[in-house]
């Protein structure tokens, strides 16, 4: 046995739940831009002899991209408590991981990135609760305006990461891992 099936269990959620928040992101930058769809509500009431405001259109477009957005933040706290899945594997997990100093200078840099991918997740997490709750947490707007901005430079970590690792696992399967990624799904040793 590779990967136990908690831990398999513990990655096809992770997998699911990042892509997840990748979309809502996605939507919120292309088709429920409130920028690009307040403009569109203006244009399309401005025919119907309607005028709005540039404020009113926005308040509109906002409220439209609004049940979307709520989308970000339940799968954010979905994204917390896979996070603390993911300390409870790395302490009573069973899966038959090779130690990092046998491996080759590949697989240390592959494992790195993992490293990485792991401190970049924990991160959005912290950040992202810290702007949804920054109230609670009496900070300031404009720390929490700063806290957005972080969030939103080190997310592109994660964008880059998905496709590169899935990229990265085909190549290693039709090399020399034969089996990787069904030992993802089975979790028998390859
Ligand atoms: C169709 C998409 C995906 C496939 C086929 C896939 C496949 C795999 C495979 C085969 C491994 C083991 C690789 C190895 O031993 O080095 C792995 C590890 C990993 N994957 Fe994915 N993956 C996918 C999507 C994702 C996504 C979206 C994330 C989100 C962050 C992710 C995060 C991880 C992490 C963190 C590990 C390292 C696990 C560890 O050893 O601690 N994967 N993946
Ligand atoms: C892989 C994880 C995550 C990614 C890639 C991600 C990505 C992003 C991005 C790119 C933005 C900026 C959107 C924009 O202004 O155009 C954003 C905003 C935000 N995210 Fe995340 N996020 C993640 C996790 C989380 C988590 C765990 C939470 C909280 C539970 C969260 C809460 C928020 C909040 C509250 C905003 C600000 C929205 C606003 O200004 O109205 N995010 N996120």
């Amino acid at each position: 046995m590779k990967y136990s099936l908690a831990f398999r269990i513990w990655h096809w959620l992770n997998a699911l739940i990042v892509t997840g928040l990748l979309a809502t992101v996605f939507l919120r930058k292309t088709f429920l831009s409130w920028r690009d769809n307040s403009e569109i509500l203006m244009t399309q009431l401005a025919q119907m002899q309607i005028e709005i405001t540039t404020e009113q259109a926005a308040v509109l477009a906002k409220a439209i991209r609004a049940g979307m957005w709520e989308w970000h933040i339940i799968l954010g706290y979905a994204l917390v408590l896979l996070i603390l899945f993911r300390i409870y594997l790395f302490f009573f997990d069973k899966s038959e991981k090779a130690a990092f100093s046998s491996l080759d200078l590949h697989k240390k840099a592959v494992n790195v990135s993992y490293y990485i991918i792991y401190g970049t997740l924990v991160f959005m997490a912290l950040s992202g609760l810290a702007i949804h709750f920054y109230q609670e947490l009496l900070l300031s707007k404009e720390t929490a305006h700063t806290i957005k901005e972080l969030h939103e430079l080190i997310f592109t970590i994660i964008l880059y990461f998905v496709p590169l690792h899935i990229l990265g696992v085909i190549v290693a399967e039709n090399r020399d891992e034969k089996g990787l990624i069904s030992s993802m799904v089975n979790g028998k040793s390859i």
